[in-house]
């Protein structure tokens, strides 16, 4: 059926409950599911653990090709490894996450992952999410969205997640991180041609992935 072949891209902002979303969209619909940011984090533990200076840019690209970086790509259990070992839980540190916006402007990092990226997808039947999906990466996919959600809604849930940290604080991460990702000069953070815009702000995580789930089904 074409909805077992459908591409769904799936960009947005941190925190807007982006990945929730594409994993409970694609357990629905039986489709497989690839979180992006989880290879750029990727990218970025391994560079950390090689000692690589992060903010020298050609240093990073210079090795960017070097790690053999594997996305597993079940909605209820997706997994991350870079060379041969499983990183899902290390790169979620504070260090992988302050580090990456920096490695993940870098044109060659950019350039590796995007192959990786289009090899996953080609066979279809997948959510994809990311920053970039429906802009550069697969432009041609049926249904992009774009989420979003109110700084405020998103630093209360991820100060939540992280066990009662300062939400003010967090609020700030959050600012610094969408300012780095929306503009770098190589595949910035912006809506797509055609992607529908959904403001998470008001809605259940169950709200929204029955959104997606309709229009999906509408569009295959
Ligand atoms: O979604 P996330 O927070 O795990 O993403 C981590 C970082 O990776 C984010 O700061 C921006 C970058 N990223 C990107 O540049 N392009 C993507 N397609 C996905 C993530």
């Amino acid at each position: 059926s074409p909805e077992s072949r459908v591409v769904v891209a799936v960009d947005g902002t941190s925190g807007s409950g982006k990945s929730s979303t594409c994993r409970g969209v694609a357990a629905r619909l039986g489709l497989r599911y690839l979180d992006t940011g989880a290879q750029f984090r990727a990218m970025t533990w391994w560079m950390l653990r090689e000692g690589v200076d992060i903010h020298d840019a050609e240093a990073v690209a210079a090795c960017a090709g070097k790690p053999a970086i594997e996305s597993g790509t079940d909605p209820n259990g997706p997994t991350i490894e870079v060379d041969g070992v499983d990183v899902s839980v290390a790169i979620r540190s504070d260090e992988v996450t302050r580090s990456v916006s920096p490695v993940s402007t870098v044109p060659e990092v950019r350039t590796r992952l995007l192959e990786l990226q289009r090899e996953i997808i080609a066979d279809g039947g997948i959510v994809v999410e990311g920053r970039d999906i429906g802009s550069v990466v697969w432009p041609q996919a049926e249904v992009k969205l774009y989420l979003t959600a109110d700084v405020e809604a998103r630093a209360r849930r991820r100060a939540a997640e992280e066990g009662g940290t300062d939400v003010s604080a967090t609020h700030q991460v959050l600012l610094d991180r969408d300012r780095i990702d929306s503009g770098r000069a190589t595949a910035p953070l912006v809506m797509a041609d055609g992607a529908v815009h959904i403001d998470t702000t008001p809605y259940s995580l169950e709200e929204v992935i029955e959104q997606v789930v309709g229009l999906v089904r509408v569009a295959t």
